[in-house]
């Protein structure tokens, strides 16, 4: 199920709230790789804080409808790459190209099919896919996100995957949240994920 925003953002958005004000209070051009990047709720985040972004996803769909939804909140003049492509084939023909980026978001399903039909396993692909992704990073590395939805991958796991893939020793920090939708006239909370932010100190 995707979803079409409307132009305005959502105020719990506390992950893509986190993106945004880093790539402001950057003050400079900031690089953002968007993986599995679905509708692009994190690519127009980014766009609107000035950042360019390469947005890739296997679906036509899901890109096209992130296209509309990047231009719902006007945005149509920002700088964004759209790939439609397999996340872990595309990250190695950059790493050939040596394209760096300030950081990294990404959004892994559990399961998933690249373009061609090649399998995506979460359980399977995470730590490769976060160690090529070490070669992506910049000299200034803002942060790398990960936002996962997987039942049993829990925060402590993929901060000690964030910890070992981009290996700063005690140079580098990493956190992890739950991510939850707020439920209509209630303050509670539906849960769905989890979200693990490394940063660079
Ligand atoms: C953002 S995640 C889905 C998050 C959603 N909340 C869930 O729990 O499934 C899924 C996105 O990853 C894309 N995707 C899955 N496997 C992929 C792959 N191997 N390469 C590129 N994109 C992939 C899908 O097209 C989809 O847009």
């Amino acid at each position: 199920m995707g979803f079409k925003h409307t132009g305005l953002f959502p105020e719990q958005a506390v992950n893509w709230n986190f993106a945004f004000n880093k790539i402001q209070d950057a003050k400079r051009e900031i690089k953002v790789l968007n993986l599995f990047a679905y509708t692009g709720a994190a690519t127009t985040f980014c766009l609107k804080a000035g950042a360019s972004v390469c947005h890739v996803d296997s679906s036509q769909g899901m890109v096209s409808w992130a296209k509309e939804n990047v231009k719902a909140s006007g945005l149509e003049n920002a700088k964004v790459r759209y790939i439609v492509d397999d996340v872990v084939k595309f990250v190695k023909r950059e790493i050939r190209r040596e394209n760096k980026y300030d950081a990294i978001i990404l959004d892994p399903p559990s399961y998933g099919r690249g373009k061609n039909g090649e399998v995506w396993s979460i359980e399977k692909d995470l730590f490769n896919l976060l160690s090529d992704l070490k070669q992506l990073l910049s000299e200034k590395p803002l942060f790398v996100m990960v936002n996962t939805y997987t039942g049993g991958l829990s925060g402590s796991i993929i901060e000690t995957a964030l910890m070992k893939a981009f290996d700063e020793k005690d140079l580098s920090c990493v956190q992890s949240e739950e991510i939850g939708i707020k439920c209509e006239n209630s303050s509670m909370c539906l849960p769905c994920g989890v979200t693990t932010i490394w940063e660079k100190k």
